[in-house]
């Protein structure tokens, strides 16, 4: 039988066809494929830690497994991660939550999954402010809500505006996503800053917020990351905080995020787990109780490594002809412009007339993997993930500059 033949016509979901594939792991997949057939490519287009696993994560995971937790856990988490997860939350973040408060996913993208889908009825909008990492809205689409995309200008930092935010409410709005370090641009928040937000907010009281503190963790130049539940307390009661292990402790392939908010939602995301995913691995799980509760000092030590690297790059891309790149304080990814090269052409002849030309082209002609503004709902620009050797970064750095200067 062919491997090839297609669906029957109208098999596959209606909601399938309101999404895309991921494209920034469609961007890093095509670069390992060209990889493996022999081509010299350098991908900075994946969003994960370059570092393995501290050693510390990866014994607890081993003795767990030697003590037999291999079987189903409780489908909001093991009581000692749920523990951690509090531990957590009051030490970093001065919030109070009590243990039913707190829920565990495999991944912070089953988090705000299970969030989102748990409450979403047709017609209800969200706020993803652009540049968005790129699975919030087709989340919102897959459950059946309307995206409402605001921009944050480059002018601003990449930065969400109160005027912006309060225009872009409706009696329609559920809820506000609101993500920062940013990715894709890693712009971050001041307490000031995040006050005028929280300010907009308190006055439109049918709006949730979903923070993704993902990149909590990954600040530099000595930024204080701060949440919104704990800016502003009144906003307590609708807001879930949401966070993980991936990116802080390069746990990518685990699959654990975590969240915590008010007990009701929480209630509603289990069921929703309960007929889904069940539970987040159980070997995982104890690997994360280590991460949360075990030492902390590798955290500074590639906080260091990843500010350095930062610092490379924005100074070699903002030295490539026509690339303007801003310095964020946060994540690892820079966002920079390239609005001074559209309409230029390639030695080819070939017209760079928007950012996924830009990244097609640096790919072909030059081997290096970025992954196009457009993804990320904001134009002209691209995204490079910095998780990755010096030496690579500088190689990659040095043919970005190599193909700008060959524009015409
Ligand atoms: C902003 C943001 N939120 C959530 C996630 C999802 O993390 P996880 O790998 O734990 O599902 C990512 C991963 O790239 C991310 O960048």
């Amino acid at each position: 039988m062919s491997q090839s033949k297609p669906l029957p016509p109208g098999f596959l979901a209606e909601s399938l066809g309101r999404i895309q594939p991921s494209p920034t792991i469609a961007a890093t997949q095509k670069a390992r494929e060209l990889k493996a057939a022999g081509r010299d490519i350098i991908g900075l287009a994946a969003g994960e830690p370059d570092h393995d696993t501290p050693d510390n994560i990866k014994e607890a995971a081993i003795a767990a497994i030697r003590r037999g937790e291999t079987k189903y856990t409780n489908v909001e988490g093991i009581a000692e991660l749920r523990a951690a997860i509090v531990k957590k939350f009051k030490r970093e973040n001065n919030l109070d939550y009590t243990v039913a408060q707190t829920f565990v996913s495999p991944g912070g993208k089953a988090i705000i999954f299970n969030a989102l889908l748990a409450t979403l009825n047709p017609g209800d909008e969200v706020i993803c402010v652009a540049p968005y990492w790129v699975s919030y809205p087709d989340i919102v689409l897959l459950g059946g809500g309307t995206p409402v995309i605001v921009e944050a200008k480059l002018e601003d930092g990449f930065r969400l505006t109160p005027a912006a935010l309060e225009a872009a409410i409706t009696p329609k709005t559920k809820w506000l996503i609101f993500n920062q370090p940013s990715n894709p641009t890693g712009a971050c928040y001041t307490p000031a800053q995040l006050k005028a937000l929280t300010d907009v907010l308190l006055k439109h009281p049918q709006v949730w917020i979903l923070t993704d503190d993902m990149y909590e963790h990954l600040v530099y130049g000595g930024f204080k990351f701060s949440t919104v539940a704990e800016i502003e307390p009144r906003l307590y009661d609708r807001t879930l905080t949401m966070n993980g292990v991936s990116k802080a402790y390069s746990m990518t392939g685990w699959r654990i995020g975590y969240c915590a908010g008010p007990e009701a939602l929480i209630k509603a995301m289990a069921k929703l787990q309960s007929q889904s995913a069940s539970n987040a691995a159980s070997v995982s799980q104890w690997a994360a109780v280590e991460a949360l509760n075990g030492p902390q000092d590798f955290i500074p030590k590639f906080q260091k490594i990843f500010e350095a690297r930062r610092d490379l790059v924005v100074s070699m891309l903002n030295q490539a002809k026509g690339i303007e790149c801003p310095k964020p304080e946060g994540a690892f990814y820079v966002y920079p412009s390239v609005r001074g090269l559209i309409g230029k052409q390639t030695p080819a002849g070939k017209t760079i007339a928007s950012d996924a030309d830009f990244a097609n082209e640096l790919l072909e002609s030059e081997g290096v993997a970025v992954v196009h503004g457009a993804a990320f709902g904001l134009s002209p620009f691209f995204r490079i993930s910095y998780a990755t050797s010096t030496e690579a970064l500088e190689e990659a750095c040095r043919r970005i500059q190599r193909f700008c200067g060959n524009l015409r």
